[in-house]
């Protein structure tokens, strides 16, 4: 076979790499593609914000489910507040929320700058942690529950 390979910035030949890998991942799981292409299978957020007595914003959780995942993306609550109930909260909520559309596991990382402590106290198992993840010493932890 005569090939070349050569460094590409064109978003055109760009999707014509990733068509050729949907191609793939269809052929290969159609039950799954077939189901996940359906307008009710769609990633759903699942957003919450709490706000203090002011009706200012102290914190929030942004996240998604599909099929039988809550993944959460952001999590935090405003310095004043802390270590007062609310992270956990916002965390239960969503949990609470995600049991409801049928979710069975939650997944969520942090830095070790963040808060890798706080999710094992809310019986979040350690599934993965990648040294120095940032180039600059600190390493990304990667977390699941079971939420049935
Ligand atoms: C992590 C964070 C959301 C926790 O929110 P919070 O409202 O302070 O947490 P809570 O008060 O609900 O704490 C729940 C439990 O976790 C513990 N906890 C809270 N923060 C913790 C931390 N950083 N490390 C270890 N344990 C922690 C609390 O002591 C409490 O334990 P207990 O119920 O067994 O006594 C908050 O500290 C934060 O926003 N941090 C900065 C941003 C961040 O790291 N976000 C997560 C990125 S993935």
């Amino acid at each position: 076979m005569d090939y070349h390979v050569q460094a590409t910035d064109h978003p055109e030949q760009q999707e014509a790499i990733n068509a050729l890998l949907r191609t793939y991942n269809r052929e290969r799981n159609p039950v799954f593609y077939g189901l996940r292409d359906l307008p009710e299978h769609l990633p759903k957020p699942l957003n919450l914000v709490a706000y203090d007595s002011a009706n200012s914003i102290i914190g929030g959780l942004l996240a998604e489910t599909q099929f039988e995942w809550l993944k959460i993306q952001i999590l935090v609550v405003a310095e004043q507040v802390r270590r007062r109930g609310v992270g956990r909260r916002l965390m239960t909520m969503a949990e609470d929320e995600a049991k409801r559309r049928g979710c069975k596991r939650s997944f969520v990382d942090t830095m070790g700058f963040q808060s890798p402590d706080f999710y094992p106290r809310l019986q979040y198992e350690l599934a993965g942690k990648l040294e120095n993840w940032d180039s600059h010493g600190h390493a990304k932890y990667f977390y699941t529950k079971l939420l049935a």
